[in-house]
């Protein structure tokens, strides 16, 4: 996945605000999903949260994360993006207050073609998507020296967390 991605277009190395790609995402979220309550916050750590990469690429990763927590959650429940800084890391978090994921899920959901039995349940209509998400956010991220977590609870939502290393860490 990774090689193919790398194929089409080398990844960029430029320093990127991930607090203007964080608000561009969450404004376009409003735009499809009006009825949606969707919410940006800043976690307060120290300095900005800035890192060297390209910005299409992490663009295209909250992109994914975001419409996956509007997509794979009930419309009534609310979706929060964080951005900010942990120590000399930079985060962006998706929050959605969903069914959230098993464990099993939650092992496998980074996997190409993966998809929940909910998820597989619904493909006929909407939120019926290819599995390939979440893949290509796990290859961006790594392509990035970053990593990518979920946390979740059974019935309360899901966290999905990036983490990268900043730009200027103290
Ligand atoms: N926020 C979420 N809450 C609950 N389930 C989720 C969430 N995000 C992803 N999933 C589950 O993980 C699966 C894999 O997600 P992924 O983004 O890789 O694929 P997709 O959204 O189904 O399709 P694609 O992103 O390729 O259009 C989804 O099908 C869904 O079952
Ligand atoms: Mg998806």
């Amino acid at each position: 996945m990774l090689a193919r991605l790398d194929e089409q277009r080398p990844i960029e190395r430029r320093p990127v605000d991930l607090l203007a790609i964080a608000a561009d995402a969450v404004h376009g979220a409003r735009v499809v999903a009006p009825g949606r309550a969707i919410a940006l916050e800043i976690l307060d750590g120290p300095g900005i949260p800035e890192v060297i990469g390209d910005d299409i690429r992490l663009r295209q990763v909250l992109g994914n994360l975001v419409t996956n927590a509007v997509t794979h959650t009930p419309a009534d429940t609310s979706v929060t993006v964080r951005v900010g800084t942990v120590g000399d890391d930079a985060v962006l978090e998706v929050v959605d207050n969903g069914q959230g994921l098993s464990e099993i899920d939650r092992e496998r959901v980074f996997e190409r073609f993966y998809r929940t039995d909910s998820s597989r349940s619904r493909s006929a209509g909407t939120g019926g998507g290819s599995g390939l998400g979440l893949s290509i956010v796990a290859a961006l991220v790594a392509a990035h020296n970053g990593i990518v977590e979920v946390d979740s609870i059974l019935g309360e939502g899901s966290t999905f967390r990036v983490r990268l290393p900043r730009l200027r860490p103290e």
